[in-house]
C-alpha cells in the first residue's frame, strides 16, 4: 500500500497546471493525497478564486491518478490557497522569470558583449522583486526568439498571421508566447477566442493560456468600448510590464503583434526587446510594396533584424481547384528582394480564416488540414529552420 501511495503522489505531483504549465507539486497546489481502496482523494489548492482551466486540471489529475495500478477513481477537492502559499508561488514564478532553473541554460559559457557593458549588472540573474525587471528570456544569451510581426499599414492580416503562426509553432511542440502589442487596435484575444482574462497574482500577471499559447493583450485590461488614449511614457510602462511583470515561462518563441507602421509602441518594443527579429506581412499587389518596405526600414533604423517577408491573401482557390490571384502577384517576393531577405511563406485567402477570426476559432484549429493551416505550418517550419538572428551581436560589437 505504501508503495502505491508514493507512486500515486509522484504521478499527481507531476501533473501540469494548464495555466502555469508547471507541476502542481512544484507550485504548492497539490496539498494532500490519500488512497482508500481504489479511490484517490486529492486535495488541491488554487491560487485565486477564479482559477482558470480547473476542469482541464481535474481531468489531468484523474487521468494521472487512474494510470497508477490499483487506482480506479480520483476525487478532487479544491480550496483556495492562503496568502503565504500564494506569496511562495509568486516568488517561485519570479525566480523562474529571473532565470534560476531555466532548462536551456543558454547563457552558460556563451560570451556576450552586453554583459561587458558596465551599465548592466545582470550576470545571468534577474533584477529582483517588483517593478518591471528584464526577464531572463529577453536577456542576451537566452534561447528565446522574439519575433515581431509588423506591417506598413493596417488590414493586411498581421494579427491573423500572428495568431495562426503562434498556434502552429505550439502545435509543433514549441513553447510559445504571444504579446498583442497593438495597444490601440488590439484584436488578438477575440481572434484566439480567449476564454478568460489573465490572472493577476499580486504584482504578477499570468498570461492567458489559449490553444497552447500564452497570451497577453491590452484588450484584457481595457473595457471593450473604451479607446486607449495613452501617450508614449504610459505605453512604454505598459509594454515593460507586459514583459517584465508577466509570467511567460521560458518560451522558445515570443511572437509580438506589432502596431502598424512606426510610433511610440514600436520604439518602446525596440528598447525593451533589442533582440527582436522582425517579419513583415504584406499583400501581393505591387502597390503594397513601398508601404511594407517602410516598416522594414523603420525596424532596421531601430537596429532590429528583419528576417523575412510573409505574403498574405496570395490566392484564392475556387471550387474547381483553380487558383485566382485576386490581389495580383509577386508583391511579397518583390519586397523580400528589395530588403535582401527571404520570402518565408505565402498564405491563401480563405473565408474560414476570416470567419474563424470573427468567432474566435483560428483556422489552424478549425481546419487543421485546410490549405491555410498547411501554409501556416510551412511558415512555422521555415521560421524554425531559419534559426535565430546573429546580427544583433555583430552590431553591438561594432558600437
Ligand atoms: N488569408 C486571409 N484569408 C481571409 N481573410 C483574411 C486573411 N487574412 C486576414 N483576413 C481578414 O482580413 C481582416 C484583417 O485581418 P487582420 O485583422 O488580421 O489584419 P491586421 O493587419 O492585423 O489589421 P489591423 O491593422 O486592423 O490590426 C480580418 O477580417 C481577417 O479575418
Ligand atoms: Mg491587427
Amino acid at each position: 500500500m505504501a508503495r502505491d501511495q508514493s507512486t500515486l503522489e509522484e504521478a499527481l505531483r507531476a501533473v501540469r497546471d494548464p495555466e502555469l504549465d508547471l507541476g502542481v507539486g512544484d507550485v504548492g497546489m497539490l496539498r494532500a493525497v490519500t488512497l482508500r481502496r481504489h479511490r484517490a482523494n486529492v486535495s488541491l489548492a488554487v491560487p485565486t478564486a477564479n482559477w482558470p482551466s480547473l476542469d482541464e486540471l481535474e481531468r489531468r489529475l484523474t487521468e494521472a491518478g487512474c494510470s497508477v495500478p490499483g487506482v480506479e477513481e480520483v476525487s478532487v477537492e479544491v480550496s483556495l490557497m492562503e496568502e503565504p502559499a500564494r506569496a511562495a508561488l509568486r516568488a517561485r514564478l519570479r525566480q523562474e522569470m529571473a532565470g534560476a532553473g531555466e532548462p536551456d541554460g543558454g547563457a552558460a559559457g556563451d560570451h556576450d558583449p552586453v554583459h561587458d557593458d558596465p551599465g548592466h549588472d545582470d550576470h545571468g540573474h534577474g533584477h529582483g522583486q517588483g517593478g518591471a525587471s528584464v526577464p531572463r528570456f529577453l536577456q542576451p544569451g537566452s534561447s528565446t526568439r522574439v519575433i515581431g510581426v509588423s506591417s506598413g499599414k493596417g488590414g493586411v492580416g498581421k494579427s491573423s498571421v500572428t495568431v495562426n503562426l503562434a498556434i502552429s509553432l505550439a502545435t509543433l511542440g514549441h513553447r510559445v508566447g504571444l504579446l498583442d502589442a497593438d495597444v490601440y487596435g488590439f484584436s488578438v484575444p477575440a481572434m484566439m477566442g480567449a476564454s478568460h482574462d489573465p490572472v493577476v497574482l499580486g504584482d504578477l500577471v499570468v498570461p492567458t493560456a489559449t490553444h497552447g499559447v500564452r497570451l497577453l493583450s491590452m484588450g484584457f485590461f481595457v473595457p471593450d468600448d473604451q479607446p486607449v488614449i495613452w501617450r508614449g511614457p504610459m505605453l512604454h510602462k505598459a509594454i515593460e510590464q507586459f514583459l517584465g511583470d508577466a509570467y511567460w515561462g521560458s518560451p522558445d518563441y515570443l511572437l509580438v503583434d506589432m502596431p502598424p507602421g512606426t510610433g511610440d509602441v514600436t520604439l518602446s518594443l525596440a528598447q525593451v526587446m533589442p533582440r527582436a527579429e522582425i517579419v513583415v506581412v504584406t499583400t501581393p499587389q505591387p502597390a503594397a510594396r513601398r508601404v511594407a518596405q517602410r516598416s522594414a526600414f523603420a525596424a532596421r533604423k531601430l537596429k532590429l533584424s528583419v528576417r523575412g517577408v510573409i505574403e498574405n491573401m496570395s490566392w484564392f482557390t475556387g471550387d474547381d481547384g483553380t487558383r485566382y490571384e485576386l490581389f495580383g502577384s509577386g508583391g511579397g517576393q518583390a519586397v523580400a528582394d528589395d530588403l535582401g531577405v527571404p520570402l518565408l511563406g505565402r498564405v491563401p485567402l480563405v473565408p474560414a480564416l476570416r470567419e474563424g477570426g470573427d468567432v474566435g476559432r483560428p483556422v489552424v484549429v478549425s481546419e487543421p488540414d485546410g490549405e491555410a493551416a498547411l501554409a501556416f505550418r510551412a511558415l512555422a517550419d521555415r521560421l524554425v529552420a531559419l534559426g535565430p538572428s546573429r546580427v544583433y551581436r555583430r552590431e553591438l560589437t561594432l558600437r
